[in-house]
């Protein structure tokens, strides 16, 4: 199932609402890329499921294998629409070092990351590259004529071409730090092109981004579920690719990656694992509660539409762009556009006045590595965006 995104129409936009989110008045959430804001949908459901779990003799097995199906099918409408391909894992972290585990490598063969790439996409490389003897490449970040962060994606084809022995590539679609985007079209192209495995980390992406899974043929993908995707924080994904749902290796030996007819029955060697992706099920992630909160999300962002919700993001990534750039403050702009949220390098010096001019005006950011990152979701309106902006340049005047 592809989605591109696409202006919707103007009445689409008009549908989100800022009471379907629980973000309270003298707040302006711009914090996203860390935790999604919670949904007004989300918080009933967990609530739900909170009050059904004072009667736990009530939950009943079926149901409860149902609303894991109903979850997964949920994340492969982000994907390729093959639930099958979906397994539910604690965290991204779990879900790339599933792939770091079953992937081939062998001493001096080349992984390839970012450098500064977030740690859940970094640290399975560096253990299994370290066990191995083989070697990590880190691309790093090209530096702009202007002395401003440049574009990483020629900067990695440029190492995908060059890598000796180059097994496999290991990255994500947007920038953790500024939402910079990796042209994932032409680097899977040339991942392919080289015979690498290519593992992609959507976690600040799903649900914000397109993933156009059947042409950039991953092995891999792994995303977080309480960022874009607005679910419960625990309850992360992995999709794997055909071939590996049919030989992949699970990380632990837990009965829910099992058939489940004689899994209870002790059978003399362990019974066949479940079919597809489930093999790769994780213990314990499978909570009602988080069942409950991912699905409901799941359903708020089909019931808004994908393309409109994708569409309504890049709008307010543009327009808090551009208040920026009208507010003089576009020389801090560490993000290209096509971002759906921003980065922003104040001058050294100036980055804790106008962090603080956010706290103390209730503006939900991160402030990390020198960039202040600004993350906003649907909630966030453009007058609110442009009074950010007003601040920062008032803050740093
Ligand atoms: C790019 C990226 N990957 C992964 C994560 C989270 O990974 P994990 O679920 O392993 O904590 C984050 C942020 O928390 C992130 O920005």
């Amino acid at each position: 199932m592809q989605s591109r995104a696409q202006t919707p129409p103007p009445q689409a936009l008009a549908r989100f609402q800022r009471a379907d989110f629980r973000v309270p008045e003298d707040v302006v959430y711009l914090n996203a890329a860390s935790h999604g804001p919670r949904l007004a949908r989300v918080q009933q459901a967990a609530q739900r499921a909170l009050d059904a779990g004072t009667a736990p003799w009530r939950l009943e097995m079926d149901a409860w294998r149902a609303s894991i199906e109903d979850v997964r099918r949920g994340v492969a409408g982000h994907l390729d629409g093959d639930a099958d391909g979906v397994a539910l894992v604690p965290s991204a972290a779990y879900g790339l070092s599933l792939a770091a585990r079953n992937l081939p490598l062998a001493a001096n063969e080349t992984v390839l990351v970012l450098a500064g790439q977030f740690p859940s996409n970094l640290l399975p490389w560096q253990q299994r590259c370290q066990d191995v003897g083989a070697h990590l490449e880190q691309v790093a970040r090209p530096v702009g004529d202007d002395g401003r962060p440049g574009d990483w994606s020629d900067a990695v084809l440029a190492a995908i071409a060059r890598a000796p022995r180059l097994r496999i590539v290991s990255l994500p679609q947007v920038y953790w730090h500024d939402g910079s985007r990796l042209d994932l079209d032409r680097i899977a192209a040339a991942t392919h092109a080289r015979g690498a495995a290519l593992v992609l980390d959507l976690s600040q992406s799903l649900g914000a981004l397109p993933a156009d899974i059947v042409r950039w043929r991953p092995d891999f993908v792994a995303s977080v579920g309480h960022k874009w995707l607005l679910g419960a924080y625990g309850l992360a994904y992995l999709w794997a690719s055909p071939a590996w749902r049919e030989r992949g290796v699970a990380l632990e030996q837990h009965w829910i990656a099992r058939e489940a007819a004689t899994v209870f029955d002790s059978p003399p060697s362990p019974p066949p694992l479940a079919s597809g992706a489930r093999r790769f099920d994780a213990g314990g992630v499978a909570e009602p509660q988080r069942l409950a909160m991912s699905a409901a999300a799941f359903a708020q962002l089909r019931d808004w539409g994908l393309e409109c919700v994708h569409a309504g993001l890049q709008a307010r990534g543009r327009c808090l762009r551009e208040a920026l750039r009208a507010q003089g403050l576009g020389d801090w702009l560490a993000t290209a556009p096509g971002s759906h949220f921003v980065g922003l390098r104040p001058p050294p010096g100036r980055l804790a006045d106008a962090a603080a001019a956010l706290d103390g005006a209730g503006v939900i950011h991160t402030a990390r590595g020198g960039v202040l990152r600004l993350a906003p979701h649907l909630d966030v309106d453009e007058a609110a965006l442009a009074a950010v902006a007003a601040l920062l340049a008032r803050a740093v005047g």
